[in-house]
């Protein structure tokens, strides 16, 4: 799969996104090394803190599947009604991603007409992981 069909995938899953909150509508496309796809959307709740993110939603169906390898995501958000521009991923989902990806991990920004490659360990430098409880 190219970067550009996984930011499609995000989009696409942009469009399940429940945000009657925020408006702030976000999808991700998680891909495995294996060549699976993983789409998540963020998910909001009346109890704001209960809402996850659409990054989240696509690893935690992934992980839940007992996929644990994973070479890219992309993520696409915006508010709604507005062609999304660019939406980094939240602290707590950098540091999903840095339990389960390696520093190689890619994550895809912007949207399909345009969009950047960043690796994980810029976004995340000096993570906490499992190393820093042995
Ligand atoms: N959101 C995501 O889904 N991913 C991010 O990385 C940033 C924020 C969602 C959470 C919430 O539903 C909305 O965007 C506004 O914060």
């Amino acid at each position: 799969m190219t970067d550009a069909q996984l930011m499609a995938a995000a989009e696409g899953a942009r469009e399940q996104s429940y945000s009657p909150y925020s408006h702030f509508r976000v999808g991700a496309a998680l891909l495995t090394k294996s060549g699976k796809l993983y789409t998540g959307c963020n998910i909001e709740n009346a109890a704001y803190p209960a809402t996850v993110c659409a990054e989240r939603t696509a690893i935690f169906k992934a992980v839940s599947e007992g996929e644990r390898e994973f070479s890219a995501i992309a993520i696409v958000g915006g508010k709604e009604g507005e062609t999304a521009p660019f939406c980094a991923p939240c602290g707590v989902c950098r540091q999903v991603m840095a339990e389960f990806c390696g520093k190689d991990f890619r994550v895809l920004l912007g949207n399909s007409a345009h969009f950047e490659a960043y690796p994980l360990d810029m976004l995340l430098p000096f993570s906490f992981t499992e190393k820093d409880l042995s």
